[in-house]
């Protein structure tokens, strides 16, 4: 009985080629499955580079483990050379391989055209959907419909913040039983807002100036959760992970940043990050993250809020007014 035997030249070609299917196809659509986003997760150049380096270093070792193994390796190569498979054959592998080897040497030795770095445009409007440009912020100025349901909902003592924070706030009701839910925010408008509500004569200044704090404070820790470890706690591009990025992430409180854009700009950025940049944002394209499918349209609105309020900025107004 002779066991199915595949020639070791063979099973090292087709190793390869299998192990570079899976670092190239088969990692990305696993990862898409696990992630449910709604793109595959390319495995980064370096990485395939280091795999399949280790996959030759690996191949090399078992075929040159013993004489016979060896023998058995070339044997292949060696007809090839010999004419064993056709003349004909021969002369097209010892013409095409040279040309894809020479072809390979030469697009990674000829200078590539480079734009210099000082050209790099940090604010490329190219691309950018002009029905962005006129958007307001929803939390700037609050409608009086939402500022009247806030009252009544005040009165109530039946406040609910966003659910991010709703966690916290339950803990630490529970540890303090205060009379009121809006004492956790120790802002001077809410202190007011809980007077006015104390002796019954609340007055829409003080409402609409207690909300907005409210805004701010979700704002600040949407923003804490999910863009503090680049930006910083006091958004000046200072956070935790920032060293890590050539090009660093932008300090907010800088003259020339979110200051010189307008507000559906920076909604549009924020929602789209580097990958969503032209090439006028290149040669460095940058790590800021796309949020536009992990947080929704109030959630980046209400950070952006609290972004120009951290930074003690406002933002550019539309040419249109
Ligand atoms: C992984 C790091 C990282 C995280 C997290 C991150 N950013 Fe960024 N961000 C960057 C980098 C890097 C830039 C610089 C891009 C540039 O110069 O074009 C940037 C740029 C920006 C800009 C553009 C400013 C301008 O003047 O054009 C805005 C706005 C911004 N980030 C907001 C946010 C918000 C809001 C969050 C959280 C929801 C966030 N970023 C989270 C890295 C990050």
């Amino acid at each position: 009985m002779s066991k199915f035997k595949i020639n070791r030249f063979w099973s090292v070609v087709i190793t390869i080629l299998v192990i570079y299917g899976i670092v190239k196809l088969v990692i990305p659509a696993v990862s898409r499955e696990i992630t449910a986003l709604p793109f595959p997760l390319t495995v980064p150049g370096t990485l395939v580079f280091i795999y399949m380096t280790l996959t030759v270093v690996a191949l090399f070792l078992l075929v040159t483990f013993s004489d016979e193994f060896m023998k058995e390796f070339v044997g292949p190569i060696r007809g090839m050379l010999r004419g064993e498979y056709t003349k004909a054959f021969r002369a097209v592998v010892l013409v095409v391989v040279p040309l894809v080897i020479g072809w390979q040497v030469y697009d990674i030795t000829v200078p590539k055209i480079q734009l210099p770095s000082s050209l790099r445009i940090q604010h490329p409007s190219s691309n950018f959907p002009k029905k962005f440009e006129s958007l307001k912020n929803p939390f700037t100025q609050p409608t009086d419909a939402r500022v009247d349901a806030f009252i009544k909902q005040a009165k109530d003592n039946e406040i609910t913040l966003i659910p991010q924070v709703m966690k916290d706030i339950e803990v630490w009701a529970e540890e303090t039983d205060p009379d009121h839910m809006l004492q956790f925010l120790p802002f001077e408008p809410v202190k007011k807002l809980l007077a006015e509500i104390e002796a019954d004569k609340v007055s829409k200044e003080t409402a609409k100036a207690a909300l907005h704090e409210i805004d701010l404070f979700e704002g600040r820790a949407l923003y804490a959760m999910n863009c503090r470890p680049c930006h910083g706690d006091s958004v000046a591009g200072d956070g935790p992970m920032a060293d890590g990025f050539k090009l660093r992430p932008i300090n907010f409180t800088d003259n020339g940043t979110i200051e010189t854009i307008v507000e559906g700009y920076t909604f549009w950025r924020v929602m789209n990050g580097g990958p969503g940049l032209p090439t006028e944002a290149t040669p460095w394209d940058s790590a800021m993250p796309e949020w536009k499918i992990s947080l929704t349209d109030e959630e980046r609105w209400k950070i952006i809020l609290a972004e120009y309020d951290l930074a003690e900025k406002t933002p550019r107004i539309p040419e249109s007014e």
